[in-house]
């Protein structure tokens, strides 16, 4: 699938199928996460890839009972092992470098005629305590990840260019 139209396509799916994910396509993903670009080349992202319903339905009670996360077949935890290494901007850059990990991550998805959702509202220690998480690594986000219940292409509510982009100076 062309880059743009994987852009355009992708939108946060909060209703799944109750059909699994084949592996070669999980792996596929997976590797197009793996390509990802970080800080130095650290690659700190870490990821638990979830199929058990149980253990998902759990994750979806520590993520404040957002039901939807335990519905779709695989819910991958996106986490950093990391020595929280600030670059020379001043920030700390595992953060960025999980996110851009998981943008590949959700553009391979919809390529592979799949969906996601960014979970950024979870309890850590209990997602941690439910994947035996060990106690240093930070868990960053969950992605439940599945086919769409609703395949339809939605319309983004998003500011206009002008509103975002300055040209030259501020
Ligand atoms: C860092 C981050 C955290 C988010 N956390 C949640 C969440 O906990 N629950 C949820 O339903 N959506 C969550 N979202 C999804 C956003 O609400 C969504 O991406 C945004 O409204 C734009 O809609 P779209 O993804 O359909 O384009 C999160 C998105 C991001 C990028």
């Amino acid at each position: 699938m062309d880059i743009y139209r994987a852009i355009k396509t992708r939108k946060s799916v909060r209703s799944f199928l109750d059909r699994d994910i084949e592996e070669d396509k999980l792996q596929r993903i997976l590797e197009a996460v793996r390509l990802a670009p970080s800080a130095k080349n650290l690659q700190e992202w870490r990821f638990v890839v979830v199929r058990d319903r149980q253990k998902r339905e759990q994750l979806a009670m520590a993520a404040h009972n957002q039901a939807f996360v335990g519905e779709a077949p695989v819910v991958i935890a996106c986490c950093a092992e990391t020595d929280k290494h600030v670059m020379r901007c001043g920030l700390e850059c595992y953060p960025i470098d999980v996110a851009i990990a998981i943008d590949h991550l959700t553009l391979a998805a919809v390529s592979e005629g799949l969906g996601t959702c960014w979970i950024g509202s979870f309890e850590s220690d209990r997602v941690k305590e439910l994947l035996g998480i060990p106690e240093d690594i930070v868990v960053v986000e969950l992605l439940p990840l599945g086919y769409p219940q609703d395949p339809a292409i939605k319309e983004k509510s998003r500011l206009k260019l002008a509103e975002i982009v300055h040209y030259e100076r501020w």
